[in-house]
C-alpha cells in the first residue's frame, strides 16, 4: 500500500521508518515543494513531502499545491495524510485536530480543471471518512486525546489573521485556522486521492490571548507534538483496508457538466 504524507521535514525522521531514497518529480503543473522521500515501514510505502520544501524557503501563497498534489498521483499514491499547524479559534494549543470540514478563505485556484472540461467535484464530505477514521481508531488504540471533529477555514496568508477576522470565522463555525490544508484536500480529491489532515493546534488564533503571534511559538507547539503525530500516523496505516470503498475512489464519477 503506497501512502502520501505532507507536512513539515521533521516529520519523515521516524524510529522503525527505513529511507531509501529521494525521488525528483516534474509534473505538467510545474515542479513539486521538494524531492518525494520514498521510506518503507512493515510492508506500507511512504512518500513525504515537504510542504514548504526542506529549507522551509516556500510560503503558503507560493506552495505549486497543484504540482504537490499531481507528484503524489504520478507516484500512484492513493491516499494522503496532511499534517498541518494551525491556530485555534475554539481549540487550545497543544491540541489535535482531525479536521471534518472546512471553509476557504484563500484566493488561489484549487483545481486541476480550469481548462474546457467543466467538472465539479462534490465536497460534502470534504475529508476521506475512511482515512479520517483511521486516524482516530489508531488515537484511541494509542490513548491520545485528539477532536474528532473540527472545521478548518483557510486564509491566504502569508500574513496572519486579524482579531475580527478570527471573530468572524468563529461565528462562521469555523475550530482551526491555516493556509495550506483545503488546497490540499481540494485538488486530491479531483485527482479520485483520499485526504486525511491531522492538525496541531500551535497557537490561539488572533486577538484571542491578545497577545502578538509568534513563528517561535508555532515551531516549538508544532516540535512539542510531533511525536504524537508521527505516532497517531504510523499506527493508523494497519487500520486502512487495502480496498478503496470511499467516495473519494470514485470522486469523478457524475461531475463533467
Ligand atoms: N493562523 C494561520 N495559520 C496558522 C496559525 C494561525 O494562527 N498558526 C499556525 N498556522
Amino acid at each position: 500500500m503506497r501512502i502520501g504524507i505532507i507536512g513539515g521535514s521533521g516529520l519523515y525522521k521516524i524510529e522503525g521508518v527505513e529511507i531509501i531514497k529521494e525521488i525528483e518529480i516534474n509534473t505538467p503543473f510545474g515542479k513539486p515543494s521538494d524531492n518525494y522521500i520514498y521510506a518503507k515501514y512493515k510492508n506500507f510505502e511512504i512518500f513525504f513531502l515537504s510542504r514548504h520544501s526542506r529549507e522551509h524557503s516556500i510560503p503558503p501563497h507560493k506552495i505549486n499545491f497543484r504540482a504537490n498534489i499531481y507528484g503524489f498521483k504520478l507516484l500512484n499514491v492513493e491516499r494522503i495524510i496532511g499534517v498541518s499547524a494551525v491556530g485555534g479559534i475554539t481549540k487550545k494549543p497543544g491540541e489535535i485536530v482531525i479536521t471534518s470540514d472546512f471553509i476557504d478563505f484563500s484566493k488561489r485556484v484549487n483545481t486541476f480543471y480550469d481548462g474546457k472540461k467543466v467538472i465539479h467535484i462534490d465536497v460534502s464530505e470534504p475529508f476521506c471518512p475512511i482515512l479520517r477514521n483511521c486516524l482516530i481508531e489508531s488515537s484511541k488504540k494509542l490513548n491520545i486525546d485528539v477532536h474528532s471533529f473540527g472545521v478548518y477555514v483557510q486564509t491566504e496568508g502569508p500574513r496572519l489573521e486579524t482579531p475580527s477576522e478570527i471573530k468572524m470565522f468563529r461565528m462562521m463555525g469555523a475550530d482551526v485556522v491555516g493556509m495550506t490544508l483545503v488546497s490540499e484536500a481540494i485538488l486530491s480529491r479531483e485527482l479520485e486521492i483520499c485526504y486525511a489532515g491531522i492538525n496541531v493546534v500551535t497557537n490561539y488564533a488572533a486577538g484571542i490571548e491578545g497577545k502578538k503571534l509568534t513563528t517561535k511559538e508555532v515551531i516549538e507547539n508544532m516540535n512539542k507534538n510531533l511525536y504524537k503525530v508521527q505516532s497517531i500516523i504510523l499506527n493508523a496505516f494497519d487500520f486502512i483496508p487495502v480496498e478503496r470503498n470511499c467516495p473519494c475512489s470514485k470522486a469523478l464519477e457524475d461531475t463533467n457538466m
